[in-house]
């Protein structure tokens, strides 16, 4: 066991960085906003202003949303797809739902989560695939990269099994190694990529939003 001082030093440093994250927060007119309208996430409006900006969502929709717990995006999606729509959201934390979403309450890229998936959607893929997915941040910064790199590989690949001919996929990327030459193969999978920060992504933040639209499934599943 670490001898008093060391446990008090770790208390004292876990209390600190609370402290500052509370402080955040209240200084955060999107983290305000969420809990004044009982969003379940502030992370809600940066999947609204994408939408506004690509028209992700329409009425119908069969989605894919990968890494959804709290809930803020699953909540938006649930009420863009209705009437009709499916919505499968994983996450092994808990996700709040307001609708008739398909829970999967375990990793993605696993094989039983890739069974439960196959069982849902049958032989109908899905119109669009979602990753807000995010690795616990360790705080070196090698490690969270390369974390976070397999992550958005682990979307890219959900796309490539369950994502119908021309349709998109959205996902979270955190700028650093080995995201210039995703970027260089992604542009030959799909029609047009674009990366994006949403106004409500925090601009002290590495993260953006890749979006592919035009999957081209054909000639990427045949290999021509
Ligand atoms: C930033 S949060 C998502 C916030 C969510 N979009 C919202 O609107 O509330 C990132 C989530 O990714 C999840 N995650 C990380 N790796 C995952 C994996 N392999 N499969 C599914 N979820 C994963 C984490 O458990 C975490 O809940």
């Amino acid at each position: 066991m670490a001898p008093m001082d060391e446990r008090k030093k770790g208390r004292k440093a876990r209390s600190n960085s609370s402290q500052r994250w509370l402080a955040r927060q209240r200084r955060d007119p999107f983290a305000r906003q969420a809990s004044e309208t009982g969003k379940a996430s502030r992370a809600h409006f940066k999947l609204e202003q994408l939408d506004e900006r690509f028209r992700l969502l329409k009425p119908g929709q069969r989605v894919l949303e990968l890494g959804a717990a709290p809930g803020g995006w699953t909540c938006y999606v649930e009420e863009r797809i209705r009437p009709a729509g499916l919505l499968l959201a994983c996450d092994e934390r808990p996700i709040t739902t307001s609708g008739d979403t398909v829970v999967i309450d375990d990793l993605y890229g696993t094989e039983q989560t890739d069974k439960k998936i196959a069982n849902i959607l049958g032989s109908r893929p899905v119109d669009l695939v979602l990753s807000d997915m995010a690795p616990n941040i360790s705080g070196i910064r090698t490690a969270d990269q390369a974390r976070s790199m397999e992550l958005v590989e682990l979307a890219e690949a959900a796309a490539d099994d369950w994502l119908k001919p021309s349709g998109t996929l959205v996902v979270k990327i955190f700028q650093g190694d080995g995201i210039e030459s995703w970027i260089r193969h992604m542009r030959k999978k799909y029609d047009k990529f674009k990366l994006v920060k949403p106004k409500a992504s925090r601009q002290d933040s590495r993260e953006m939003y890749a979006v592919a639209e035009r999957f081209r499934a054909e000639s990427f599943r045949t290999g021509a």
